[in-house]
């Protein structure tokens, strides 16, 4: 069924939803800054490029393919190439964060909505551009996923080249989180376990202090740069999901989007996030609209966002309801438990075919590190539209995720004397 822009808008207005949210035990109705212009459409023929924040500055290298009339598949892998070649971002592509057995594992997926195809990778190693390997998979094989050593067999096939994804810093800190974790891994039960119970905090925050002072002592002696050593500590105590997103619309009105990340780190072998899942990470029917999700796979899975988010625009939402539906199926499936959920994180990026576009998080700031540098960062995503430029989420929680496995975030009075 094809939706024109008038229906949109016709239906968004009949489907208003009252959304409220809970903050840590505290009703909240307030899902962001109320002057974002970020549901309304700018224009219906202008080309638009959503991403997550991550790729801000490979932006203007695909509003540029888009400009001098390149396919919205080949302006969204422009995008997110940026990051995946690049060995200093270390949550995707080459210098990703490995798995616990300090293997790089890459996740991707597709859709190119003028032909309406997809194409998959996930599990896949020695090959840095997960992405335009998913698209080899659509473009040269019957298949839509491939998965692990087949799927790293089939891009050498293709020509990709084969290399050491692990870069000497990464996998610095997959030692520092080898030594510093003997006695905490993924294995065992996660949060969705029903006999799950959360940790004591005093337990933890009693530990903290002594536990970064342990680790700042064993990234020493790893030889970690003084100027990362903070960073790295951060990722061995809240192991990142990583990922880039990016969707996009051409002045004709055709879309694409895509998701590529090197994962969950310290996963264990061959854990597939949502990211290659057609439908979780990833979603483009260019009859309605695209999505895509960075943050915590597991969670993202079982809502299948991405595919939700296109449905619930399809049937009248607009892009900031639809995506603030999907995180309230998250929080459902966690029964609204705010000791659960503070420890997934989840972002939506979604543009609608008539170029509406929205960003939501389940949480309101992202834990960057350092904090005490960050203290009220904001979730935010990136557009271009014809300017680029990066925006607020809305939100469903006021704070910041804790993530999985559980750790508080510690003071900074806790890095006493480090620096
Ligand atoms: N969202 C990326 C992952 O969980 O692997």
């Amino acid at each position: 069924m094809t939706i024109s822009r008038r229906d949109f808008l016709a239906q968004t207005a009949l489907a208003s939803v009252a959304l409220t949210a809970k903050a840590h035990g505290v009703t909240k109705d307030d899902h962001g800054p109320a002057e974002s212009k970020a549901t309304v459409p700018a224009s219906a023929s202008r080309h638009t490029i959503i991403c997550s924040a991550n790729g801000f500055a490979y932006l203007e290298r695909g509003y540029e393919r888009l400009r001098s009339g390149a396919d919205t598949l080949d302006a969204a892998l422009a995008v997110v190439s940026g990051p995946e070649d690049d060995p200093n971002d270390d949550s995707v592509g080459l210098g990703g964060l490995p798995n616990e057995e300090g293997v790089v594992e890459l996740d991707s997926s597709l859709m190119h909505g003028p032909s309406r195809r997809a194409g998959s990778v996930g599990a896949l190693h020695d090959v840095r551009n997960a992405s335009a390997v998913a698209r080899a998979v659509m473009e040269h094989t019957g298949h839509v996923m491939l998965a692990g050593e087949g799927a790293t067999r089939f891009a050498l096939k293709m020509g990709f080249t084969k290399e050491n994804l692990l870069t000497e810093h990464s996998r610095k800190i997959w030692m520092l989180w080898k030594e510093y974790n003997s006695e905490r891994d993924w294995w065992g039960p996660g949060i969705s376990n029903p006999g799950w119970k959360p940790p004591a905090e005093h337990e933890i925050s009693e530990n903290l202090p002594q536990s970064v002072q342990r680790l700042y002592a064993l990234a020493a002696n790893l030889g970690i740069d003084p100027g990362r050593r903070m960073d790295a500590i951060h990722k061995v105590l809240r192991p990142p999901t990583g990922t880039i997103n990016c969707s996009v619309l051409n002045e004709k009105g055709e879309m694409s989007g895509v998701t590529t990340t090197s994962g969950l780190a310290w996963k264990l072998a061959g854990r597939l996030g949502d990211s290659p899942i057609i439908g979780a990470g990833c979603y483009c029917d260019q009859d309605v609209g695209a999505a895509g999700a960075t943050g915590s796979g597991e969670e993202n899975i079982r809502a299948a966002g991405a595919h939700t988010i296109v449905e619930n625009m399809r049937h009248g939402m607009s892009p900031e309801e639809a995506g603030m539906e999907a995180l309230k199926r998250i929080a459902r499936n966690f029964n609204n438990d705010m000791a659960r959920l503070k420890y997934v994180g989840m972002k939506y990026y979604i543009l609608r075919k008539d170029g509406a576009y929205a960003g939501v998080s389940l949480w309101s700031r992202s834990a960057n590190w350092p904090w005490e540098a960050h203290p009220e960062s904001p979730a935010q995503f990136a557009v271009h539209d014809g300017t680029a430029r990066k925006e607020n989420c809305k939100y469903l929680y006021d704070g910041a995720a804790t993530d999985w496995p559980p750790f508080p975030k510690y003071p900074a009075a806790a890095a006493g004397g480090i620096k």
